[in-house]
């Protein structure tokens, strides 16, 4: 038996037998491909099997280790790796999923050994995964396998469940490999449409709605938007826009949301927060609900690509936190956390923080998701500096670094010359010029204005219909129609004659209000009206409401609605919807009389 089992290690190892590790695409995080920058699984493997080197010596077990929990043998061919933890799995976290393909998706959950006292950190925890087309699981399985998960990545596990057939809905389950009774909750997922399917036949022919989320601070409030999402809409995707996670402690405790830890810096400290943040019922209603599609790394407060707010890899930067770390320490940290936790997709091993990326979703539309905070963002506003309004014009000036920015009209190019409706584009920062009181947003796309007239020139010279922007990050809600800032020769606000498309900006979650924690509807609207006075572009603009919209799209529609919710001091579902916005297709523009002329909350440029 003793020998068998050596055997079997030795072939093991001569082998390099990693499939365990590496099916578990949480130890790729944060980039597959840089052995210094994500996990060497070769290594973790040598330790495992060290480790049961030991545990077959005669010295070890006559000290009296104890190896109930380390079976010699595991059924099934586990011959690469008989050593595993069998002291039973807590599935902390339900089901997750994201970043749906045709033909795939990522599953996602967290396997933590039971039990007050973790076990050796050798020992990986095996889970296995099992991915049905019904809801009683019965049948065979279209997908399954087993993999590893280990206290290196958080004991999260992430998987790509795989020969999926489009725009299908399935359901997955996972269990623990050393005793499948032990199982996680059911959860539901689905694929999207093929991109050559017809786009009146995607979905079913059903229209398609996403639920677009920011600004989730969770010592502010509950996540109710989240859950009245997946409760009262037929939401298909989730998508996120940013500041999933705050780096900050604040004052929750009064709600009964007092952020654990400390200002996050550390691997440990990301880690804890995004755990913390995915207690809130809502936000797990809402990651079970529909697959996620997110497009930020969470790093810290007013990110660009070489440092925060607060923290940068000058000396100051380093000491700015308790635990002394610079800046691309921490960014690091963020983005690994970010990779371990998130349902989302490694784009492109030699490309390592790039995470925008592009969905074709049959004809009907392409979802192109942007990073316009961490990839290769010149300077920003950091507070203390106040260099960018001098600059935010000047022509070199990048808010997205030359290789997304190529990438995203080459992007666009091809969604119109592949004839798909509909181009939906979710960033995080706000695009329309916005004189906020006599001042420019310069965090947001008025700080870094070529680039974004680079932008309308690509989509009026191409002559690009059907855009749609879809923001965050700015607390409030605008909509707009898309066009240079400023001209009003070629776009008439009143009918919206000229314009290039249309944008989407939604408020936050929880994050208190652009324009005054708490303002009350009363006291936002005085702002709001002098907003949309004098803001050529801007259409709508509510400041009190927390909240999140919808936008349904169908072969000839585009609809969103905005929900406001009531109270974020106590977890409820207690909402309503402050304005329904139409876009016709080939108008480019907020259809007339915008929001049918009536809105629940807010004003509008023009009421009729
Ligand atoms: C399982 O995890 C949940 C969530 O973290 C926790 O509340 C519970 O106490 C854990 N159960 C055990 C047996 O460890
Ligand atoms: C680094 O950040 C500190 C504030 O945290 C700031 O005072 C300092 O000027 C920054 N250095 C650079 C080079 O940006
Ligand atoms: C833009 O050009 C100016 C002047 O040529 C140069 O000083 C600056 O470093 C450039 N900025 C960027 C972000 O490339
Ligand atoms: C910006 O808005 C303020 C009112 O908040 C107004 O006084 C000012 O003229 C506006 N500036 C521009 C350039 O439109
Ligand atoms: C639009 O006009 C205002 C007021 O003159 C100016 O501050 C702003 O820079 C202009 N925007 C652009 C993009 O030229
Ligand atoms: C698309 O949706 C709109 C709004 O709900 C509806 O009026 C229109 O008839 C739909 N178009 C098609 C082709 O179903
Ligand atoms: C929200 O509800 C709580 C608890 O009922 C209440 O104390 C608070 O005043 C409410 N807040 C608002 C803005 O209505
Ligand atoms: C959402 O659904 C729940 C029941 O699941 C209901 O109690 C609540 O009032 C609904 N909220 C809205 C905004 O419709």
């Amino acid at each position: 038996m003793l020998s068998l089992l050596l055997t079997a290690f030795a072939l093991g190892v001569a082998s390099g037998a990693t499939e365990l590790f590496d099916r578990n695409l949480a130890y790729s995080s944060p980039f597959v491909g840089a052995p210094h920058l994500s996990h060497n699984t070769r290594a973790l493997q040598a330790r495992h099997v060290e480790y049961a080197k030991r545990q077959l010596s005669d010295t070890e077990s006559s000290e009296g280790f104890k190896d109930e929990h380390y079976p010699t043998f595991y059924g099934g061919d586990f011959s690469n790796s008989p050593w595993v933890y069998s002291g039973g799995i807590n599935f902390t976290h339900s089901g997750e999923h994201g970043d749906p393909f045709d033909n795939s998706v990522l599953l996602w959950t967290r396997a933590v050994p039971k039990g007050a006292v973790l076990p050796d950190q050798s020992i990986p925890v095996c889970v296995s995964f099992k991915i049905f087309d019904n809801a009683k699981l019965s049948g065979r399985p279209i997908d399954s396998g087993d993999a590893f998960t280990s206290y290196d990545v958080d004991f999260t596990l992430k998987v790509e469940a795989q020969n999926l057939n489009p725009d299908t809905h399935y359901w997955f389950q996972f269990a623990d490999c050393t005793n499948p009774k032990t199982v996680s909750p059911v959860g539901m997922t689905r694929t999207i449409a093929s991109p050559n399917t017809p786009a009146h036949q995607v979905n079913g022919g059903k229209p398609l709605t996403f639920a677009v989320f920011s600004c989730s601070r969770y010592q502010d409030g509950y996540f109710n938007a989240y859950g009245v999402a997946a409760h009262n809409t037929s939401t298909d995707f989730f998508v996120h826009l940013g500041d999933y996670i705050y780096e900050s402690l604040g004052s929750g405790a009064a709600i009964g949301r007092k952020t654990l830890g400390r200002e996050l810096a550390t691997i440990a400290d990301y880690r804890q927060r995004l755990n913390q943040y995915r207690t809130d019922v809502s936000l797990v209603a809402a990651h079970v609900k529909a697959p996620w599609i997110t497009d930020d790394h969470e790093v810290a407060d007013q990110a660009w690509k070489a440092g925060t707010a607060n923290s940068n890899d000058t000396t100051v930067g380093c000491s700015f936190s308790p635990s002394g770390a610079c800046f691309t320490d921490r960014k690091l940290a963020a983005v690994r956390a970010y990779h371990e936790w998130m349902p989302i997709r490694q784009v492109d091993p030699d490309d390592k923080l790039r995470i925008w990326r592009n969905f074709q979703i049959g004809k009907l539309l392409d979802l192109t998701m942007l990073d316009t905070r961490q990839y290769d963002r010149d300077i920003t506003d950091l507070y203390y500096n106040t260099v960018i309004n001098s600059i935010a014009d000047v022509n070199n000036r990048s808010l997205m670094g030359t290789n997304q920015e190529s990438w995203f009209f080459d992007t666009l190019s091809a969604s119109k010359k592949r004839d798909a409706i509909w181009r939906i584009v979710g960033q995080q920062i706000v695009f329309t010029q916005l004189n906020e009181s006599g001042a420019f947003d310069v965090d947001a796309w008025d700080g870094y204005r070529a680039n974004r007239a680079r932008i309308l020139d690509h989509l009026y010279s191409e002559k690009i219909d059907n855009t749609i922007i879809l923001s965050g990050d700015s607390h409030a809600n605008w909509v707009s129609d898309l066009a240079h800032p400023n001209d009003t020769t070629t776009y008439d606000f009143i009918t919206g004659k000229g314009a290039i498309g249309v944008e989407f900006a939604g408020t936050a979650v929880t994050s208190t209000s652009a324009f005054g924690a708490g303002i009350l509807p009363a006291a936002a609207d005085k702002i709001s009206q002098v907003l949309v006075q004098v803001n050529t572009d801007l259409q709508w603009s509510e400041g009190s409401y927390r909240g999140f919209f919808t936008l349904t799209l169908n072969t000839t529609t585009a609809m969103a609605t905005y929900y406001a919710m009531r109270n974020v001091s106590t977890p409820n579902l207690d909402a309503f919807a402050s304005a329904t916005f139409v876009v016709e297709a080939g108008a480019n523009k907020l259809a007339r009389p915008v929001a049918g002329g009536k809105v629940n909350a807010g004003v509008l440029k023009v009421q009729l």
